[in-house]
Order: C-alpha cells, then sequence, then structure tokens
C-alpha cells in the first residue's frame, strides 16, 4: 500500500527504514532516497514509527510500560 503518493513510497519501504533505525519522518524520506513533497504522509510516518517504538518496548518490558 502506497503511504507517500508524491514518492511512491510504499509501507513496506517505511517500515524496513524504520527497522534500519530511521527514526524520524526525515529520515525515512532519506533512506528512501527521496524529500517530502507535499507532506501529507509525514503523519502516517510517524504514527508507524511511534507504533514500532511501542510494540518494541511492550516486547522487551513484557507490558510492563504504559503506551500512550
Ligand atoms: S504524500 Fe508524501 S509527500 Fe505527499
Amino acid at each position: 500500500m502506497y503511504v507517500c503518493i508524491c514518492n511512491a513510497i510504499t509501507d513496506q519501504e517505511i517500515e524496513q527504514a524504520i527497522a534500519d533505525g530511521h527514526l524520524t519522518a526525515s529520515a525515512v524520506y532519506s533512506a528512501c532516497g527521496v524529500a517530502p513533497q507535499c507532506g501529507t504522509c509525514s503523519e502516517e510516518i510517524t504514527e508507524m514509527i511511534e507504533g514500532k517504538i511501542a510494540a518494541h518496548f511492550e516486547t522487551v518490558s513484557g507490558n510492563q510500560f504504559a503506551v500512550a
């Protein structure tokens, strides 16, 4: 599924960039070799990053931390 229509970036490409340690939207754009155009997708990319971080802490802590 395309997350960034302007640059034709898929959710899989973004997930790979996040897995490679790119933990800001701008870092994800750079990892994908593009620059943001309209910026509409940046919020969704940020939510994907936050979701991965939250999932990591839940896994590490055994759900001991509350995730906002
Ligand atoms: S949808 Fe990603 S920059 Fe426009």
